[in-house]
């Protein structure tokens, strides 16, 4: 990819990012601090969706900034990834009022963006933070949906948005502060699946000829 064509891809996420910090598509803007579009290079390879952002999120305009947060760098380390080498957003773009679950509406309301994100970075690989994330990727990539616990740690290829995408799902990390035999859950997807995926993506990296190969 050459440089203008990167930047072209900034400059789209910068044009969604603007048009969610100032829609009013949903209820949910009521009640935001500021909205959380996500955050990460346009031509990142991996997409980490959660659910929705939380009170730190909605103080910051960040994605998981808060405990949770801190639980996904973790996690992200083990799988061999950095934080600024992904791209991080969530299914909803405002915080739901008191952390409720959120509404159909709201998420039928607020996918467009998520949709607009993905066809513009092309990810390779989209990991799915919870069932809403879970549920929502699968029925834009036409797969069904059997809940998290048969679901987790297992690798689907797809498409979304016309972009050729490997997907897994795992629990929200939230959900490893209440239960341990999730955390341990989580933390082998990370090691064991996700990693494995990420290692794949960066030899296939190496090993891809460029133009310049050719021209001697
Ligand atoms: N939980 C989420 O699902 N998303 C965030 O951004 C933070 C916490
Ligand atoms: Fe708009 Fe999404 Fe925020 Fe609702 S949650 S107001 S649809 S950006």
């Amino acid at each position: 990819m050459n440089s203008t064509e990167a930047d072209n891809r900034e400059e789209e996420l910068k044009e969604i990012e603007e048009e969610i910090k100032s829609c009013k598509k949903c209820v949910l803007h009521k009640y935001r601090t500021n909205p959380v579009p996500g955050e990460g290079p346009a031509t990142a390879k991996v997409m980490f969706i959660g659910e929705a952002p939380g009170r730190n999120e909605d103080l910051q305009g960040r994605p998981f900034v808060g405990r949770a947060g801190e639980l996904l760098d973790y996690l992200m380390n083990l799988a061999g990834l950095d934080r600024s080498k992904v791209f991080i957003t969530n299914v909803v773009k405002c915080r739901p009022p008191n952390n409720r679950d959120p509404r159909p509406e709201e998420i039928s309301a607020c996918l467009p963006y998520l949709r607009r994100q993905i066809a513009v970075i092309k990810p390779k690989l989209i990991v799915c933070l919870g069932r809403f994330a879970g549920s929502t990727i699968f029925k834009l990539a036409r797969l069904k949906w059997n809940g998290m616990y048969r679901l987790h740690g297992r690798v689907f290829e797809s498409t979304v948005e016309g972009v050729p995408v490997k997907i897994v799902a795992t629990f929200h990390p939230a959900s490893a502060f209440y239960r341990k035999e999730v955390r341990d859950l989580i933390e082998r997807d990370f090691k064991e699946v996700i990693g494995r995926l990420v290692k794949e993506l960066n030899e296939g990296e190496k090993g891809r000829k460029t133009l310049l190969d050719f021209m001697d």
